[in-house]
């Protein structure tokens, strides 16, 4: 089986947050946000994979702060770990302040994929080799959030 490093799957998505993309108060909405993060991680997923993948579920999504038109959103998405045939993904949003260059956190949640091939579901990919001390602790408590999201 093939082993990859996480960082060889990172995928790095940029957005303007554009007055479509808010409520009536002007902050942007938190389904557009997660479409963004969505899509950042099924590129990750399928870099990882080399398959086609679906979103098999979305955990521990959090919201810190607002975003308003025309702030400039850092959307990046890591592989944690891989299963059997399904993989998690950290996906965290950044602000930038054009100003200051400062990123300020702004949201994050864990995605769930799974390689997906013409239905056939039971496909084993590549695991993964975490490097750096937070990929290991990623690596490491992805287990315990599979459990936790099994026994729901
Ligand atoms: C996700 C999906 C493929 C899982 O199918 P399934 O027959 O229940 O799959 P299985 O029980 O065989 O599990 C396959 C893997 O998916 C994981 N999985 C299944 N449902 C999951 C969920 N809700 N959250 C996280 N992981 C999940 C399992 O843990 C298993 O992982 P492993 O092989 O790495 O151990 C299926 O439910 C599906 O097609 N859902 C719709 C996907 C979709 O349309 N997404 C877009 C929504 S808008």
């Amino acid at each position: 089986m093939k082993i990859k490093m996480p960082a060889e799957s990172l995928t790095i998505k940029t957005e303007v947050v554009c007055p479509n993309d808010t409520n009536p108060v002007g902050y942007l909405k938190g389904g557009n946000l997660v479409q963004w993060m969505d899509i950042a991680a099924a590129v990750t997923a399928q870099t990882h994979t080399g398959m086609i993948c679906v979103t098999a579920g979305i955990s521990e999504v959090n919201f810190f702060a607002p975003a308003k038109v025309g702030d400039i959103l850092v959307i990046e998405a890591q592989p944690t770990r891989a299963f059997h045939s399904s993989l998690e993904i950290y996906v965290k949003v950044a602000l930038i302040d054009i100003t200051s260059a400062k990123r300020t956190l702004i949201a994050d949640a864990y995605f769930t994929f799974v390689a997906s091939n013409n239905n056939d579901r039971s496909i084993p990919i590549a695991e993964i080799s975490p490097q750096s001390n937070d990929e290991k602790k990623q690596y490491e408590q992805a287990l315990e959030r599979k459990e936790r999201r099994k026994n729901k």
